[in-house]
This record gives C-alpha cells, sequence and structure tokens, in this order.
C-alpha cells in the first residue's frame, strides 16, 4: 500500500513541462456561473480551490468577478498570475493546499473545485469540504465535479482510497478518488443542501474495447 500524500507532485511536474496550462475555461464552469450569477457578477466573490493555470478564474474575471484561487502548484500560479497581468485582469492566486485554506472565515460567495479534491483520499476530501464550508457565506454555493466510480479505470488502490499509477481513462493526472454517488451525499450531508447531482459517462470505442470517463457534478449550498 502507498500513502496518499495530500498533494500529489505530478501535477507540479506536469505544469513544470509547460503541459496541462489550460488557457480556456470548462464549459461547465462557464454554464455554472452564467446560469447562477450572470446577472451580477460584481456582487460575486469566487474561490477556485486547485485553479491550476486560472484558466476559470481568467474566465470569471473576464466577466466581472472578483476572483481568488488557491493551488499546490507553483509553476501553474506563476502562469496564471502572468497571464492576469498580461490581460490587465485582477485576481488573487495563492501557493497552498486547499486542505488549509489561508483566508478567514465567511468571505466566498461561490467555490469552484473542478477535478480538484478528487486528487486527495475520501477522509482528506472531509477536511477539504469542511474548509470550504467555513471560508463561504451562509447561503454561498459550491460546484464541484469529481471522478466517478464508474469510470473504467483502473490503479493501484493506496491508503485513504486514492488509485495512483491509473491506466485507462485519466491516466497521466497523478492520483484520484473515484467516486461513488452514497459518497458524494456522505460528504455533503451536514450544513450543506444539496441542490443538484448529475452523473456524466461518455463511452470511448477502441480497437481492443471500450473506455468509460465518468465524472459526478454537484452544487451545494451553505446552510
Ligand atoms: C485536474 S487539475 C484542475 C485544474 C483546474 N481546476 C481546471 O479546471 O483546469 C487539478 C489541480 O488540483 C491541484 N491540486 C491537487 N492537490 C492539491 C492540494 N492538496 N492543494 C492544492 N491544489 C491541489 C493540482 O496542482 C492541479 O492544478
Amino acid at each position: 500500500m502507498q500513502e496518499s500524500n495530500e498533494f500529489d507532485t505530478v501535477w507540479e511536474d506536469i505544469y513544470q513541462r509547460g503541459e496541462q496550462l489550460n488557457l480556456y475555461p470548462y464549459d461547465s464552469v462557464v454554464a455554472f456561473l452564467m446560469r447562477r450569477f450572470g446577472k451580477k457578477p460584481q456582487s460575486i466573490n469566487i474561490l477556485e480551490i486547485g485553479c491550476g493555470a486560472g484558466n476559470n478564474l481568467w474566465f470569471a474575471a473576464r466577466q466581472g468577478f472578483t476572483v481568488s484561487g488557491i493551488d499546490a502548484s507553483a509553476s501553474a500560479l506563476a502562469f496564471a498570475r502572468k497571464r492576469f497581468e498580461q490581460d490587465k485582469l485582477t485576481g488573487e492566486f495563492e501557493v497552498g493546499s486547499f486542505t488549509e485554506l489561508p483566508w478567514g472565515d465567511s468571505l466566498f460567495d461561490v467555490i469552484i473545485d473542478r477535478a480538484a479534491s478528487t486528487n486527495v483520499g475520501f477522509e482528506t476530501a472531509k477536511t477539504v469540504i469542511s474548509q470550504a464550508h467555513r471560508v463561504l457565506k451562509t447561503g454561498g454555493l459550491i460546484y464541484s465535479e469529481v471522478f466517478s466510480d464508474q469510470s473504467s479505470s483502473r490503479g493501484d488502490k493506496s491508503q485513504d482510497g486514492v488509485l495512483s499509477n491509473i491506466r485507462g481513462p485519466y491516466s497521466g493526472a497523478g492520483q484520484i478518488y473515484f467516486y461513488s454517488k452514497s459518497e458524494l451525499q456522505q460528504l455533503y450531508q451536514h450544513s450543506w443542501d444539496l441542490l443538484e447531482l448529475f452523473h456524466t459517462q461518455k463511452a470511448q470505442y477502441l480497437e481492443d474495447g471500450v473506455e468509460l470517463f465518468a465524472h459526478w457534478s454537484l452544487v451545494a449550498k451553505k446552510v
């Protein structure tokens, strides 16, 4: 059994090689923000945990939202800061772990977790969710996308349930925890109101079989 580290340094290596420095936001994040807050971005304070290259926040800042991001990769945040500066956008970026958010209580209206907390094990994720809860205002929303146990990914199970050395879908992205529906319901059962829970599954047909890519998208409100 391998240990489940909080931050898989695979990510720093990926960004240092100049890979996965995404320029554009994920459509799911765009849809969530515009559907819920598109009419009043100026009054909305967003924190993205595991914000990577800042691609989602770049879009949000351009729309007029107030944005902050945290990521454990210094290289990804250097890229994000430079891009914001070049495009004359304002954003606060902190290098650190989303298990210990360096912000005070009840500051944010929205937290974005796009394929970030799924990089730590189930017990560590409880800490991440409780930190997100702490920094959100009452009535604030978290939008979270995590990978699903209905993916056909294979790997070596480590402490706290994460899979490492992943083969098949999501290989090369470090360690991942693959969630069941009931585990997500468990994570958000106290002090949250679960507003939306979607499952998306895509099949990729290969010469020697089929691979399934699957993730959950959820929206929960701090109560
Ligand atoms: C799949 S990428 C997602 C990046 C971004 N959210 C997006 O949608 O493009 C996962 C990110 O989580 C970050 N990450 C993983 N574990 C972390 C931790 N414990 N604390 C902070 N960031 C972490 C990685 O460095 C990486 O940037």
